[in-house]
């Protein structure tokens, strides 16, 4: 089972994108319970309030409304961040959407750049509100949540495989720039997790992802962030660039 402590993060500030619920917020506590001050960066201001609630860690956690395919909310909640808690050693990337099921050739244009700019460009928007700070002090651990649809392409879903193969390609040219650095900068590839985001798919789209997974079930959010949890931790000091699979079997690259 998941030991929520192992890794140790007590003199680190880590910033949760989308961590007002599901894998983001499992991430957060996660973090805390390893000792770290984290701010979570989300749109979503009743969820936020409810998981600030429920993680009750008082002056160790700061919550930011913060929208991220936006570069001057990227921008001001990282300069609020540094405010309250100094700098910024850990960026878990987690927001996202999915985005509506249809084809490519009937896709909503509108909902195709809203799918690139946030689940792509807004990743790009918080590495480049943070990595300055890293290089500054030659520390960083960035983990982006990709998916396993950005791997493979799943059929009725191509403005969020785009985005999330955009973020493995991302996750790869930002490691090797930081490679000179005590910076790492990996990607995450999870089969499908039970939460929110399953919402803006077709019963169908799901049954088709869990059909893949040869585990046979939902990747829990512990699960995730237990991955989450090395990637972004003192340990990790050697892999970068690379792509961490949590796909049950399904992919095997
Ligand atoms: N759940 C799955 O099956 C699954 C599988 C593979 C990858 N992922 C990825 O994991 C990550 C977390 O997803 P989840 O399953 O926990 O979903 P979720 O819907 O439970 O949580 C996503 C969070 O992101 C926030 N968010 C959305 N748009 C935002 C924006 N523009 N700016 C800031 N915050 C924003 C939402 O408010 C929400 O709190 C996503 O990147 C998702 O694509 C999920």
């Amino acid at each position: 089972m998941v030991n929520e402590a192992r890794h140790d993060f007590s003199d680190r500030v880590a910033v949760v994108t989308g961590g007002a619920q599901g894998i983001g917020l499992a991430v957060a506590k996660r973090l805390l319970a390893g000792g770290a001050r984290v701010a979570i960066w989300d749109m979503d201001a009743p969820e936020m309030a409810r998981a600030a609630a429920a993680l009750g860690a008082g002056e160790h956690l700061l919550t930011r409304l913060c929208d991220q395919s936006t570069w001057d909310d990227v921008q001001a909640a990282a300069m609020a961040t540094e405010a309250a808690f100094g700098r910024i050693d850990i960026l878990v990337n987690n927001a996202g959407i999915a985005g509506p099921a249809a084809p490519v050739a009937s896709y909503d244009l509108a909902a195709w750049r809203q799918v690139i700019d946030i689940d792509l460009t807004g990743v790009f928007h918080c590495c480049r509100a943070v990595v300055p700070g890293m290089i500054a002090r030659n520390f960083g651990r960035i983990a982006n949540v990709s998916s396993v649809a950005g791997k493979e392409g799943n059929p009725n879903a191509a403005a969020y495989s785009a985005a999330k193969a955009g973020v493995l390609a991302l996750t790869k040219s930002l490691g090797k720039e930081l490679a000179g650095y005590d910076i790492a900068v990996n990607a995450l590839t999870p089969s499908p997790a039970k939460t929110r985001i399953l919402e803006q798919l077709t019963p169908e789209q799901v049954a088709y992802m869990l059909g893949k997974v040869p585990r046979g079930r939902f990747v829990a959010v512990e699960e995730a962030a237990s991955m989450i949890a090395f990637m972004v931790s003192d340990e990790n000091s050697f892999t970068t660039g690379a792509t961490f699979d949590l796909s049950g079997g399904r992919t095997t690259y």
